[in-house]
Formats: structure tokens, C-alpha cells, sequence
């Protein structure tokens, strides 16, 4: 970043032009590898997936699939870590090519991934592979703006109500005895956009900050060459807590996709087909309608949705209601759902099982002219 941070004046007056004008430099910033003249603007790697938060979000839009690795319990691969980074420092060896595909079977097209090149063996037999794609962050501000105990008014974890829909909350423990709601990833992983600030630093582009001050991020025990060429920056937080929040705020600002304007046949259709009984629409704390379409809430799936993996207070089959407000950016991105696979509304909700099975029947049952309503309701014109 080519701003003197130090010259910004953060906090006291509330975030300003200026921060999230600072905050906009920096999630576009291109780390490079420490050491660097300039401390605070170096420390990629020595692993990474790329250089920028806006090499996978340009424009803060949707983009880039990575491979994440797990277990059903949730545990990182032993050697691999928590993704497969497929880039690295001179003299570390990168984990993977990672080598995107998809597969049709009968008319429903999957995405799968090859992993070639492995540069440190085979992974664990339990370790599963989840794509991910890099979601749009337009509205996240204003998810951002909604009380914990607004989602948490909408949870119904044992189904009392008997509608077979349960949203369960994303509890996250810290191991200290206390607790927050999860709320940003696609299982809800993360309790704050600062968190998912910190751990995109670490995971996708190596860089420490105090919440991680290991400097060689995701890489493992087992992988040698890369904690030793990291051990010489330990302890020093390569990105500063003033950096990362200076990302929030630039992310706080972004404003919430435009809005679908008044579709009264098209949003009783959604109604109808029981869509909104996951895709709600949220208040934020001064109570002003969020029309992300989520609740928030984690769901479980079903079958085909299921990824293997666990992850946060997320079992794997079960996701975080994707919100719904910028879709046609999404599509037109690649596709949706968690790893981008569905070319259509109509396929993306093919996909869904599990507590959504029943919804799904609903729509599938639906006239094409109403069909054609909830489509345009969703997509806009
Ligand atoms: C290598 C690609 C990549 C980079 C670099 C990256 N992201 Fe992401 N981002 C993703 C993916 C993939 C997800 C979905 C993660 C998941 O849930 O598995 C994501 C999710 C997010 C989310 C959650 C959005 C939501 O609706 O829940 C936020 C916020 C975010 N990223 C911000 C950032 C910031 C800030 C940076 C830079 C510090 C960054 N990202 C760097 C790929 C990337
Ligand atoms: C039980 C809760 C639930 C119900 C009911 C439900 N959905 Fe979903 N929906 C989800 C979850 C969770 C995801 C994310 C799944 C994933 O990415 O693997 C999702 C994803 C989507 C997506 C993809 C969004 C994106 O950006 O990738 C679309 C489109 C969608 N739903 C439309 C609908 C429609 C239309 C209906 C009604 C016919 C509906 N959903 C009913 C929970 C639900």
C-alpha cells in the first residue's frame, strides 16, 4: 500500500471517506514476500492462493474457486492443512495444481477437482476436498448490521413449529468458555467480517495478524521448508490489527446490491414455494428490512449437497442460506451454490434436500408462468 497508514486517523471520529478509501487500497493490495523494506506491507506466503483479497473478489464481486480440505469432524488434512494453497515463496514447494472440471450426470452437472503436482504426498484417506468459490461481498455491510438476536429469533433447531425446516445457529466455542454466533462463509465459520478478514489474510494469502501471529499461515508441522523460511518473521503481525480494520470498513461500506423493486407476484410465488422459510428477510438494529433473502441460519441439505466436510459448528451437509440479492452477478460469474455448479435457479434448487427437500417439490410442482415469476423476481429483468 503505497498510503502512509500511520498518517490515518482511525477511530475516534467513526470511519470515514478516508478509511474506507484506505481500506479499498489495501483489500486490493498485492502482498509480497518478507522480508520488505517497508514493514506492513509485506509477509505473502509462504504459501498462498494469491496476492489480494481482490484477485478472488474483483470489485468485491464474485470469483475464484479454491479447494478446501477437512474431515467430517472438522479436522484440517494432517499435511495439507485447512486448503490447498497452490502457490509459494522461491524455495518452498506449492501444494497442488489444483484442476477444475465438471462432470454432467444426467443433465445435473457437478464440479470436481483434480489435484496434480501434489508437493508433499498423498492427502489422508478421511480428508475430503470442498470447492469453495469466492462469494460477492456487495451487502455485506448491512448483514453485518443485524443483532445476533434477530437471527436467533428465527432458529428452531428441534422443529417445533413441525414445518421440517430447523435452522440451527452457528454456535462457535473459543475454547475459553465463551461463545459467539457464526455468521460469514458458506457454513457460517466466522463470527465477524474482522475474523473473516484474519483468516483470508492467513489462509489465502499467508499473512499473519494478531489473531494468527504465526507468519507461515497454513502450512503444517510436516511442511519443513516453509515453517522455517517463516520462523525469522514470528511473532511480528505482518498485517496490523489498523490494516485489517481498515479492510472492515471498506466492506461495511459496500452498498447492498440494487433491489428487486416491487414484484408482488413474483415474491408470493417465493412465499408460496416456501423459499422464505430459509431465505427470510432480516432487520438490522435500527430495524431497516434486509432484503439479502437468509436467515443466517445453518440448514442441513441433504445428500447431495453434502461436501464431507465439517467446519465451524457446521456438520457437512449442512450450509449457511446463501443470500440471494446479487444472482444474476453470480451467475454470470460462473454459477451458483457453494462451488458454483448450478447454471440456473431451476438447477440450484434441483440441489436442495435434506430440510429444503419439501420447498423444492413445491417448486418443481409450480406452472411455468409462475415459475417465470419467482425467476424474474430473483434475477430482476
Ligand atoms: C484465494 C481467493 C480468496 C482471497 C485471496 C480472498 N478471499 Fe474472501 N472468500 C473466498 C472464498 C472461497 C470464500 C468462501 C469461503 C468459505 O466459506 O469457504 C470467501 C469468503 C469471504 C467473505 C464472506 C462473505 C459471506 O457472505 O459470508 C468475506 C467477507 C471475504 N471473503 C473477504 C475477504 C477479504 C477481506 C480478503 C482479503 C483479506 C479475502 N476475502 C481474500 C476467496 C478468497
Ligand atoms: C431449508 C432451507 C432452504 C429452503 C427452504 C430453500 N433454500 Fe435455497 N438455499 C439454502 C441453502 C442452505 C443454500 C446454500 C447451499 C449451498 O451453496 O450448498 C441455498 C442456495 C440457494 C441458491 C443459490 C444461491 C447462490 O448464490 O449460490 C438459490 C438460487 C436458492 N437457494 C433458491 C431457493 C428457492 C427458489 C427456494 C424455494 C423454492 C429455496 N432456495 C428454498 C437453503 C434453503
Amino acid at each position: 500500500v503505497t498510503l502512509a497508514l500511520s498518517s490515518l486517523a482511525v477511530g475516534a471520529g467513526g470511519v470515514g471517506a478516508l478509511d474506507v478509501a484506505a481500506g479499498r487500497a489495501l483489500f486490493d493490495h498485492a502482498w509480497v514476500f518478507a522480508p520488505s523494506s517497508l514493514h506492513g506491507q509485506s509477509g505473502l506466503g509462504p504459501l498462498y492462493d494469491a496476492r489480494a483479497c481482490g484477485s478472488c473478489h474483483a470489485n468485491a464481486g464474485p470469483g475464484r474457486i479454491v479447494a478446501r480440505l477437512g474431515d467430517a469432524r472438522g479436522e484440517p488434512d494432517p499435511v495439507y492443512g485447512e486448503q490447498i494453497q497452490d502457490s509459494a515463496a522461491p524455495g518452498v514447494a506449492p501444494e497442488a495444481v489444483v484442476s477444475l472440471g465438471w462432470k454432467d450426470v444426467a443433465g445435473a452437472r457437478t464440479a470436481t477437482a483434480r489435484l496434480m503436482d501434489l508437493g508433499y504426498g498423498p492427502l489422508a484417506p478421511t480428508t475430503h476436498v470442498s470447492l469453495r468459490r469466492a462469494p460477492g461481498l456487495d451487502g455485506v455491510g448491512l448483514l453485518d448490521a443485524v443483532t445476533d438476536e434477530e437471527i436467533l429469533s428465527r432458529s428452531d433447531p428441534d422443529d417445533r413449529d413441525g414445518d421440517g425446516i430447523s435452522g440451527r445457529p452457528a454456535w462457535l466455542v473459543d475454547g475459553k468458555g465463551g461463545r459467539s454466533l457464526g455468521r460469514w462463509g458458506w457454513k457460517a465459520s466466522q463470527p465477524t467480517l474482522a475474523a473473516q478478514a484474519a483468516v483470508a489474510l492467513r489462509r489465502d494469502i499467508g499473512v499473519s495478524t494478531s489473531d494468527y501471529p504465526e507468519a507461515w499461515g497454513d502450512c503444517t508441522p510436516a511442511q519443513r521448508a516453509c515453517r522455517q523460511g517463516a520462523a525469522a518473521m514470528r511473532g511480528r503481525a505482518e498485517a496490523s490489527d489498523e490494516a485489517r480494520d481498515l479492510i472492515v470498513a471498506y466492506l461495511r461500506s459496500l452498498r447492498a446490491p440494487a433491489g428487486k423493486g416491487a414484484d408482488g407476484a413474483g415474491e408470493a410465488v417465493f412465499t408460496r414455494a416456501g423459499c422464505a422459510a430459509c431465505h427470510a428477510t432480516l432487520t438490522t438494529r435500527e430495524g431497516a428490512p434486509v432484503r439479502a433473502y437468509t436467515d443466517l441460519l445453518l440448514h442441513d441439505m441433504g445428500p447431495g449437497l453434502d461436501d464431507g466436510v465439517g467446519e465451524g459448528s457446521a456438520a457437512p451437509a449442512e450450509w449457511r442460506t446463501a443470500p440471494l440479492w446479487s444472482l444474476r452477478a453470480e451467475l454470470d460469474a460462473g454459477g451458483l451454490l457453494h462451488d458454483g455448479r448450478a447454471r440456473s435457479i431451476t438447477e440450484a434448487v434441483a440441489w436442495h434436500g435434506g430440510e429444503a427437500a419439501r420447498s423444492r417439490a413445491r417448486f418443481m410442482a409450480l406452472s411455468a408462468r409462475d415459475r417465470a415469476a419467482l425467476e424474474t423476481f430473483l434475477l430482476g429483468h
